[in-house]
């Protein structure tokens, strides 16, 4: 079998598992159980005032936790094996493509329409193809390991990579597990370009484990008719769907036609499922946001509810937010702080996102409890370092016998010389910094127990200022923790002592 060849190819045969690779700790940042959230919160049934530590929604599969995960996911991958190897039935990843530009992010101001374009992260390979391939290689091999057996990976890539990547996929995976190379075609952007045809799909490689595998023929992933036959299909009087065609021997012929009315089983060419626009819920402004119907067509074929779904490239977290609402376990990670912020509150605010198989509706259920890691390798490698070390901000307690809220009212960024002209001129109030703030009214300080949370959405821009009330039961002296996580994605955590009579 021809085999691809490239610069740093030599360093790999020796390495081919993860053993020579560093596993890391993992280092719990937050635990989300059941937040008290301010947005919508008399559409919300289950979440009452301070009911913050009962009615917590339990997955079906005990003491599973779904994980977001803070770091290089080569790092991540590796520190996975020990608990996961063999065991995630979905790996999708979208990784960068070597396109060779830098990818962007919009940041929000406030509450109005005020934004600023940020540098997501970025796709410029200094090695050029053979450092990109280098980088995915190493990372491909480790996923397999974490494959159940009849596990699938779907890797999402266009024409910069995709030729060079499937045939890394088949010394990887083996030829013989190669099932489908997806092309999922969208309506061309206007290129102006008249050189050449314009480029309008992207490549989805689909391998699997081996020959036994799962593969649903799930109604949720069929493709809907065109719109030529649907408005050809008629209903019979026992509710079944015809059309009137057929031929024979060059002759066209009237007789019935029956189809299922679930639409057609999809082929490998996906051209029903729209790029995300601006003007839609699952919008959150990340440039290569991917549809959650994509995800939905991926996860309902290739994996069954409880199964756990990985994204390691999980961006904006679209692949999380679909296996959540599907009922699966997921497992995600990014290495950029503002994926992680997006994906974070992109799950919290589930509830009002659209309901995965009945789109027109919302999905109206709280999500299940997740934790956001990191991998600590700050006992190998000494702490990570932001620009902004002493941002500060201020609260007011607000102190009512025994129940306790609390008021968020200054935030100081010291250094603002570091920060853009154009950003800061749209900054009107210090509350214009704030993208989300949380609340542990009973920190323990080892890991931060989301509580209480207000955070802006591409669609909902408020932020409530004043907590809800937390309400302590036992009088005692307790710590309260306070994280503010700012539109440039600082995070910065203060700590209060009470005394509760
Ligand atoms: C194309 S985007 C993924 C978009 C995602 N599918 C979505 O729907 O929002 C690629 C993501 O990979 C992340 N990334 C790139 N290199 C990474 C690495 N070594 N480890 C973890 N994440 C990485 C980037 O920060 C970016 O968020």
């Amino acid at each position: 079998m021809p085999n691809l060849y490239w610069k740093n190819k030599d360093k790999f045969e020796k390495s081919k598992t993860h053993e020579t690779q560093m596993s890391y700790p993992f280092q719990v940042l937050e635990s989300i159980k059941n937040p008290t959230i301010n947005k919508f919160i008399s559409d919300i049934e289950l979440i009452q005032e301070n009911t913050a530590s009962n009615q917590i929604p339990q997955f079906k599969v005990n003491e599973w936790d779904n994980l977001l995960i803070w770091g290089d996911n080569s790092d991540v991958i590796n520190s996975l094996i020990k608990e996961f190897s063999n065991k995630i039935k979905i790996i999708y990843i979208d990784p960068p493509f070597a396109t060779g530009s830098n990818f962007k992010f919009k940041t929000l101001i406030g509450e109005n329409d005020a934004f600023e374009i940020n540098k997501a992260y970025s796709d410029i390979w200094k090695g050029g193809i053979d450092e990109y391939i280098d980088f995915l290689y190493e990372r491909l091999v480790i996923m397999k390991e974490l494959l159940a057996e009849d596990g699938s990976i779907y890797v999402h890539l266009d024409w910069h990579v995709s030729h060079y990547i499937k045939l890394v996929m088949d010394e990887i995976f083996g030829k013989e597990n190669f099932r489908n190379e997806v092309i999922w075609a969208y309506p061309a952007a206007s290129m102006r370009t008249r050189r050449f045809f314009i480029r309008s799909f992207d490549s989805i490689l689909f391998y699997t484990k081996s020959s036994e595998y799962t593969f649903n023929d799930d109604p949720g992933i069929y493709m809907e008719y065109s719109d030529r036959v649907k408005f050809a299909l008629k209903e019979d009087d026992k509710g079944m769907f015809y059309y009137r065609g057929g031929s024979h021997n060059g002759k066209k012929l009237s007789q019935k036609v029956y189809v299922t009315n679930k639409g057609i089983f999809p082929r490998d060419v996906w051209t029903d499922i729209p790029y995300i626009r601006s003007n839609t819920l699952e919008y959150q402004g990340f440039s290569t946001q991917k549809p959650e119907r994509l995800l939905r067509r991926i996860i309902l074929a290739s994996s069954n509810e409880t199964d756990i779904v990985a994204d390691f490239f999980c961006g904006s977290g679209t692949t999380l937010a679909v296996a959540e609402k599907l009922g699966r376990r997921w497992i995600g990670s990014d290495m950029a702080k503002h994926a992680i912020n997006i994906s974070r509150k992109r799950i919290l605010d589930i509830y009002n996102s659209n309901d995965i198989i009945n789109w027109e509706k919302k999905y109206k259920k709280n999500p299940n409890p997740f934790q956001i890691l990191s991998v600590n390798k700050s006992i190998q490698k000494g702490k990570r370092k932001t620009q902004f070390q002493d941002i500060k901000f201020e609260i007011k307690i607000l102190k009512d016998n025994k129940n306790v809220s609390i008021e968020l009212i200054d935030y100081f960024v010291p250094n603002l010389d570091l920060i853009e002209k154009k950003l800061k001129r749209k900054i009107q109030s210090f509350s214009d910094w704030i993208d989300s703030w949380t609340i542990d009214f009973i920190s323990q300080n080892s890991y931060f127990n989301v509580m209480w949370i207000s955070y802006r959405t591409p669609k909902n821009r408020k932020l409530d200022l004043t907590s809800n009330k937390y309400y302590y039961e036992k009088p005692d002296k307790y710590l309260i923790s306070v994280k503010v996580i700012d539109i440039l994605g600082n995070e910065t955590t203060q700590n209060y002592e009470i005394m509760i009579d």
